[in-house]
């Protein structure tokens, strides 16, 4: 099995949804509203993805600054492909396209929670998060 790498290199909606869905991850992100997936993969500006020939086995997608901090919205590798090194390989060449400084945060699927320590990752309880539709209160 030969994988490619590639960053930036343009993912269709289609081939997102269809790597969200065979990975699972597609069970935690609105796959089903198709603007909100046009808007998300369009919007990134940093994407590295894993390529069997011309199938997505695997994707990072970031959203950074380049500098400070790199928000990793989603990691996914498609479930015929797991456990063989991509979601780490994914990781590592997105850290490279960052400065010296920038750090990687990111919110983990439950199954994943003890995946991210292990690649050195620090848990951080003082991360919050404003779901959808709250208002900031007083
Ligand atoms: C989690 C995920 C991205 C990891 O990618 P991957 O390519 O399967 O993992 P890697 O091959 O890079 O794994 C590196 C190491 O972590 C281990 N590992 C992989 N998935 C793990 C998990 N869910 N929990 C704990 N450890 C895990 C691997 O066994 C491997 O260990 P080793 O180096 O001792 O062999 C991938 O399994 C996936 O897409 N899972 C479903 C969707 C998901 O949960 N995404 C994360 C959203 S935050």
């Amino acid at each position: 099995m030969a994988i490619t790498f590639k960053v930036n290199h343009p993912v269709t909606t289609d081939q997102f949804i269809g790597l969200l869905e065979s990975s699972s991850l597609g069970e935690r992100r609105p796959i089903h509203d198709r603007d909100c997936m046009d808007g998300t993969i369009s919007n990134s500006n940093l994407v590295v993805s894993a390529w069997d020939d011309e199938l997505l086995v695997g994707i990072a997608r970031g959203v950074t600054d380049f500098h400070y901090a790199c928000y990793l919205s989603d990691l996914a590798v498609h479930q015929h492909y797991q456990r063989s090194g991509i979601g780490k390989r994914l990781q590592s060449l997105t850290q490279e396209q960052l400065g010296p400084l920038c750090k990687l945060i990111l919110i983990a699927a439950p199954a994943a929670n003890s995946y991210y320590r292990r690649l050195g990752y620090t848990h951080n309880d003082r991360c919050w998060v404003l779901d959808a539709g709250v208002t900031i209160g007083n």
